[in-house]
């Protein structure tokens, strides 16, 4: 019988206020902001490790303790043999976010602090986390590709120590800003779904690892991160901006999902699409490549028309990433190279003041009923 009333309920939790939190604000009109700084000052002006200090500390670094923060963070760049030889023996058909949350998962065990969940702590661990998702990504690329990886160069920042663990190359200055200005979009969306995740593995005491490999599983997913991948393939599949309107009715006739389109906050435009768009049409003007942004655009004016729904930062970070030079499948990883710090992050403000996050769910099975014995089943 049943002893409660029932409760009020909001599917997928759109709109419920889940936890606090001072590190990130996503305003529903088109903002965002980091601790308070807006990130259209600071995107295109920061460094990545700027970013992540701020998000870290919750104040930008004065230049002493950014110097300091870039030289941790790239003195612990290095992997545990036993992890590099982990990502050998995987399937050479592993999707680098596979690799990736299974890295993050097997370095647990190297962390001298894994069980200490205090601030100091946390925050040490954050730092070789941010430094260690990245090599991750990078090594388990070259060795998917049956390449040896490469050693650090813990004279680069994090943005061109990312080109570089890839291919070998130092990057030029502009690709390096350009990657940091992306890396900084990515940082922090407060609570989207991989950042949640990670904040309800916290907040039953288990660990940063574990939260961490809790939020990439979640980021892989193409209704969240692993959009910018899918984006791509649906670029590829119009090809040309005179295909986009044709392909896009024939796709929404058939109720599909639209990748790169729609956002569980922002109604009105995601914050991060015109600096992403402006780095698009920056890229496709060095590259010759510009017909990605005019497929993208005309996608926008339909969808636009057709549906009223707004593109999100995952449509645009899909060329962009190709421009770059990066294959598809690095997309979402990439992705997480970056959102590493917000995770951290939260599970630094998470463990600062916890409480289990426990919700309710609404019952919507058989009511009380008898239980027949084996017998009376036949
Ligand atoms: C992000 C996303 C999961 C948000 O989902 P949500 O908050 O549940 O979506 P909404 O409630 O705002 O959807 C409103 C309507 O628009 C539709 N819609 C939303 N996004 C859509 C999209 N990308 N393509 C087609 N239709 C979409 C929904 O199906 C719904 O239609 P209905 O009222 O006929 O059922 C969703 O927009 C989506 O799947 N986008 C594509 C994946 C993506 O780009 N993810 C990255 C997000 S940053």
């Amino acid at each position: 019988m049943a002893t409660e009333k029932k409760p009020e309920y909001s599917p997928g939790l759109a709109g419920v206020i889940a936890g606090e939190t001072a590190i990130c604000w996503v305003d529903p009109n088109a903002g965002l902001m980091y601790r308070g700084y807006d990130i259209h000052e600071m995107g295109d002006k920061a460094t990545f490790e700027e970013v992540a200090y701020l998000l870290l500390n919750g104040e930008l670094p004065n230049g002493k303790q950014l110097k300091d923060f870039k030289q941790q963070i790239a003195a612990q760049r290095d992997l545990p043999k036993e992890v590099v030889e982990m990502l050998r023996l995987l399937p050479k058909s592993t999707h680098p976010m596979d690799m990736l949350r299974t890295g993050v998962s097997m370095l647990s065990a190297f962390d001298k602090d894994l069980s200490d969940n205090s601030h100091d702590a946390n925050i040490r661990k954050s730092i070789r986390l941010i430094a260690r998702v990245s090599t991750l990504i990078t090594d388990g690329w070259r060795i998917l590709h049956g390449e040896k990886p490469l050693p650090e160069k813990p004279e680069l920042s994090q943005a061109a120590n990312f080109f570089y663990k890839l291919n070998g190359k130092a990057p030029e200055a502009w690709q390096t800003r350009m990657l940091d200005t992306i890396f900084n979009l990515y940082a922090d969306h407060e609570f989207n779904a991989s950042t949640f995740a990670a904040r309800v593995t916290s907040s039953t005491l288990a660990g940063i690892y574990a939260a961490v490999t809790s939020a990439c599983g979640t980021l892989k997913g193409p209704l969240h991160g692993g959009a910018n991948e899918e984006s791509m393939k649906m670029l590829e599949d119009i090809k040309t901006p005179d295909r986009a309107e044709a392909w896009l009715k024939k796709q929404l006739a058939a109720k599909a999902k639209i990748m790169g389109f729609g956002h569980r906050v922002y109604k009105k435009g995601d914050s991060r699409v015109p600096i992403m768009r402006k780095i698009a049409r920056d890229l496709g003007k060095r590259t010759g490549k510009e017909n990605w942004v005019l497929i993208c655009e005309k996608l926008e004016e339909v969808m636009d028309r057709e549906k009223g729904l707004c593109a999100n930062v995952d449509l645009y970070a899909a060329p962009v990433f190709w421009m770059l030079g990066f294959a598809p499948a690095l997309n979402t990883p990439l992705f997480a190279a970056s959102r590493v710090a917000g995770w951290c992050a939260h599970v630094v403000e998470q463990h600062d003041n916890n409480r289990l996050i426990r919700p309710r769910s609404l019952y919507t099975g058989p009511q009380l009923r008898k239980y027949p014995g084996p017998a009376d089943r036949s």
